[in-house]
């Protein structure tokens, strides 16, 4: 059976690739991609696939999440969803040499952590219904290296005005 996949996050980057990968797959049925402008999603509007729906969604607000998912509950019907790609995401850096910028600071955990599991909780009957119909759904959360705690310092490259902590495991 056809799978529905949200992306969230779906007009540039990771996102974008995703979806256009997506539809190369005639087992995909509809792909829900989210954005926080449609109209100015540019690359998205270029694609011409009528499983492709584009849906207005900032997952900092949860009046707009909500009625993302009303707009999907309507595209999807009761076949819900059968992934939730949480991709959509931020990255402020903090130079911890330099006074910290709260508010940017925060941001990161906002979109990255606090939005992601709103959307989770939203989409939580569509995934059900996706898992009715086809046994499981899955929620497919897009982290990064940047996020790791047992990585972190180690394997990724210091950056400028960044403070240079080596991992145990590459001192020797
Ligand atoms: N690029 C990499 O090398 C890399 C490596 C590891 C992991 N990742 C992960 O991959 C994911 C995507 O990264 P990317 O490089 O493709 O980033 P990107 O090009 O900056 O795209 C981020 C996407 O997230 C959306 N977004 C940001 N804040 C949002 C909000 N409040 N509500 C809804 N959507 C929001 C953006 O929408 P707007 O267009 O409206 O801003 C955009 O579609 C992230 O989770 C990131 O951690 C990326």
């Amino acid at each position: 059976m056809d799978k529905n996949v949200v992306v969230t996050g779906g007009n540039q980057g990771v996102g974008l690739g995703l979806v256009k990968e997506l539809l190369k797959n005639d087992q995909v049925g509809k792909v829900l991609a989210t954005t926080r402008s449609p109209s100015t999603s540019h690359e998205l509007l270029l694609i011409i696939d009528s499983r492709l729906e584009v849906v207005e969604m900032d997952a900092d607000s949860d009046e707009s999440i909500n009625s993302a998912v009303q707009q999907i509950s309507k595209a999807v019907g009761s076949y819900g969803i059968d992934f939730l790609i949480n991709n959509a995401g931020v990255l402020h850096p903090v130079d911890i040499n330099a006074p910290i910028n709260r508010k940017e600071a925060m941001k990161n955990f906002e979109v990255n952590c606090v939005a992601t599991m709103a959307v989770t909780y939203a989409f939580k009957e569509l995934l059900k219904a996706g898992a009715k119909k086809s046994g499981h759904s899955q929620v497919v959360n897009i982290s990064s290296l940047l996020g790791s705690i047992s990585r972190t310092w180690g394997s990724v490259p210091p950056r400028q005005g960044r403070a240079e902590y080596v991992h145990e495991d590459d001192r020797n």
